[in-house]
């Protein structure tokens, strides 16, 4: 199916099934264990052993020499192979590293062998025993020394987000220079890890020259593709499956080396292995979110109308990385004629950065909205005030571009409403609870939707079942149930007679999960596939199908009703189709608002900050499933204090490294550090997205939320903190004062 023109009346509006607040279908399984990640798939494959992924203990340079003698001669060990016996791997889809392959160390716990042995403790500690030469070199690990001499490069977050190296309109320096009020700073945020739950595993198995991997991964059609051109296999000869994926972010949307290595491990031990990255490798073995340096300069008239505004990033990467796209938002989200939005990329030797969760915008609002407070407050005027005076209707880099539908202005004013905003004591440090400074601040939330190619097949059975299948994945989003409340609506089914089967490469090409894009992408593939099956049954019963009506388990055409299962009376019923989007995605803008509202309480004597409250107001097309939307909002409303206030991966500038690379050192959110979330979503429709009329909220949730927080801190101490996370040291030299 087509999409190139609004979505008219559909199935869909009746809203028997979708729309309405539902549990995941798959929550059961995850509750009482019995939805394996890919570790745990025991039951795949016979005699499965255990293979152990070796880092490098270099930065940058050669590995000189591998040394296996000791560690083949370890008790269990069935195979070991090393980085030395390949030629360089060829790499997958958003690969910057190279995975696997040859002598050079591009960064530090590169992988450079896999042990593979009986079991898992003997993996171990034989890969303890395999000696290594390194001939290191040096390396570029800071950012900081090293933004001077970064270049303007475009670049692409690969979900949507991108741009290039330099974008203006009108003359930015002129009228900034001109403006009454100005304002110029600049900020730092943190390298940031995905830190899911589930780390990257893979089992693999090959049977002759084909071979199946059993992994967690976000994105199957890329994985499938990558992982044939990575191995030399031709792409019908690999089979990719990852039904659960306990949590992504972003780190798995790619291939990484645990397929790779459990492949090969598997070849060389000639029976199944499985892999799973240690957390120290997760988290320098594979991607992370890029620390930026950001400036903003905001001009405007007294009346605080925005008459210049430049919004420049620099971030570090490997050389073929891309940048991270902190300026996106900053495109889109104001009002103003005379515009600046420029990336710089720095070489550097870390670990590769990536995508992660709303990349780009996530790490550019904590700026940018923290920027609009300053502004605000220079101005001197209510935050949520500057901000609806300079909301815009149209793309200001193109004003010939409307938004699809845009309602900012709306959620800030019911933020503002629901949160008490009319209390909080504009001037900083004023409001004490006990030993607490207390504050509320805000920002706006703004992530751009994307929609993508997504298909499925539809299967109807006799007993009038209706078994969907796609590669589409559920991350931990939603979208079994999701998928399942579509199918049911367009069939006239409850949704326990819908069966959903996710995530192998053998079903239909879906979206999958990324950039926010998965969730309406993927139910409107689902949604293309049931009208075929309607068309289908409706031939099948001898009826015409625009007759026909499909409630209540029943087919309906004038006075005739039969169970829709008789339509499979002589054999199943099969649909199969792709939605594909026309360029109605390019003529209108398409992005989701929100308004993020935070309390917070900082400890007058030890500069501890405790959120106390938040809130969330979305606009976000229409919600699916508004019980899994909220997940997903308060989801990314922790992540984003993660950000805000904890999440910093330590650079060891001298050694190449992410020094705290475990779940001790790298602190995030848990329940006790958020209290109370709101989410509220306002009642919208946006039929130029797809026949859903839904857009994506995964990734809205965090975007804003780290400013949001800032704000609050500066709220409660009056100490305005801009290298992030406002660890409780960036305050604590200032805090007598405050106090
Ligand atoms: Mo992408 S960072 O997985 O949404």
């Amino acid at each position: 199916m087509k999409f190139d023109t609004p979505a008219g009346q559909n199935p869909i509006d009746q809203l028997k099934v979708v729309g309405k607040p539902t549990s995941r279908i798959d929550g059961k399984y995850k509750t009482t264990g019995t939805a394996p990640y890919a570790y745990e798939r025991h039951d795949v494959a016979a005699n499965q052993a255990y293979g152990y992924v070796l880092g490098a203990g270099i930065a940058k340079g050669r590995v000189r020499r591998i040394d296996t003698a000791a560690a083949k001669r370890a008790p269990g060990v069935l195979a070991i192979v090393t980085t030395l016996e390949h030629p360089r791997m060829e790499r997958g889809m958003m690969n910057a590293a190279y995975l696997f392959g040859g002598d050079e160390v591009q960064h530090y716990h590169q992988a450079i062998a896999v042990v593979v042995a009986e079991t898992f403790e003997q993996a171990r500690a034989a890969a303890f025993l395999v000696q290594v030469d390194y001939a290191p070199a040096a390396g570029k690990f800071d950012l900081a020394a090293e933004a001077k001499g970064a270049k303007p490069v475009p670049g692409d977050s690969g979900e949507g987000s991108g741009g290039n190296g330099e974008e203006r309109v009108g003359d930015f320096e002129g009228a900034f220079a001109q403006a009454p009020v100005r304002f110029d700073e600049t900020y730092s945020t943190a390298d940031e890890s995905h830190a899911m739950m589930e780390p990257h595993a893979t089992i693999a198995a090959w049977d002759g020259d084909k071979v199946t991997l059993w992994t967690s991964n976000q994105m199957i059609a890329w994985g499938h593709g990558s992982l044939g051109k990575i191995l030399g296999v031709p792409k019908e000869n690999v089979r990719l499956d990852s039904p659960y994926v306990g949590g992504g972010f972003g780190g798995k949307l790619f291939v990484r080396a645990d397929a790779v290595l459990a492949a090969l491990g598997a070849k060389a031990a000639k029976r199944p292995v499985k892999v799973a990255l240690t957390r120290p490798l997760v988290m320098n073995n594979t991607t992370h979110r890029p620390a930026t340096i950001q400036r903003v300069r905001i001009g405007a008239t007294k009346d605080g109308t925005i008459t210049a505004i430049a919004h420049e990033s620099t971030s570090g990467n490997l050389p073929d990385g891309d940048p991270e796209t902190a300026v996106s938002q900053t495109k889109l989200l104001y009002a103003g004629a005379n515009r600046l939005t420029a990336m710089k990329l720095a070489h550097l030797d870390l670990p590769e950065g990536n995508a992660m969760r709303a990349p780009g915008e996530a790490p550019g609002l904590m700026v940018l909205e923290v920027a609009m407070d300053e502004m605000a407050e220079k101005l001197g005027m209510d935050p949520v005030e500057f901000r609806i005076r300079n909301d815009t209707q149209v793309d200001p880099q193109d004003p010939k571009r409307p938004f699809s539908h845009r309602d900012l202005v709306g959620c800030l004013k019911l933020g503002a409403e629901k949160f008490g905003w009319s209390k909080r004591n504009a001037k900083p440090g004023q409001v004490r609870d006990g030993q607490w400074l207390v504050g509320i601040g805000m920002a706006a939330a703004f992530r751009n939707n994307m929609v993508m190619k997504s298909g499925a097949r539809v299967r109807l059975a006799a007993d009038s079942t209706v078994t969907v299948e796609t590669d589409m994945t559920d991350i931990g989003t939603g979208s079994y149930t999701i998928i399942a409340q579509t199918a049911a609506e367009m069939m006239g089914l409850p949704l326990d007679k819908v069966v959903v089967r996710l995530g192998d490469s053998a079903f239909p090409v879906s979206s999958g999960s990324g950039g926010q894009f998965g969730g309406n992408s993927s139910t409107a593939g689902v949604y293309a596939a049931c009208v075929k099956l309607r068309e289908a049954v409706a031939q099948r019963l001898g009826i015409n199908s625009a007759d026909a009506v499909f409630a209540d388990g029943q087919v309906r055409a004038g006075n005739r009703a039969v169970p829709l299962g008789e339509a499979a009376s002589k054999g199943e019923v099969s649909a199969e189709d792709t939605i594909e989007f026309g360029d109605i995605s390019k003529k209108q803008q398409q992005s989701t608002f929100g308004a993020h509202f935070v309390e917070v309480g900082v400890d007058a004597y030890t500069g501890e900050t405790r959120v106390r409250r938040m809130l969330a107001v979305c606009a976000a097309g229409r919600i699916l499933n508004p019980k899994s939307a909220r997940s997903q909002v308060i989801g990314g409303m922790v992540m984003g204090t993660g950000a805000a206030l904890m999440e910093e991966l330590a650079v060891d500038t001298k050694r190449g490294f992410f020094a705290n690379h475990d779940l001790a050192g790298y602190e995030v959110p848990v329940h006790a550090d958020i209290p109370h979330q709101e989410v509220i979503f306002v009642d919208e429709v946006d039929p130029m997205s797809s026949p859903m009329k839904a857009k994506g909220v995964g990734e809205l949730g965090i975007c804003g939320v780290g400013a949001a927080v800032a704000n609050a801190v500066y709220n409660a101490t009056g100490i305005r903190v801009r290298d992030y996370p406002i660890t409780l040291d960036k305050l604590l030299d200032r805090m007598p004062e405050a106090a």
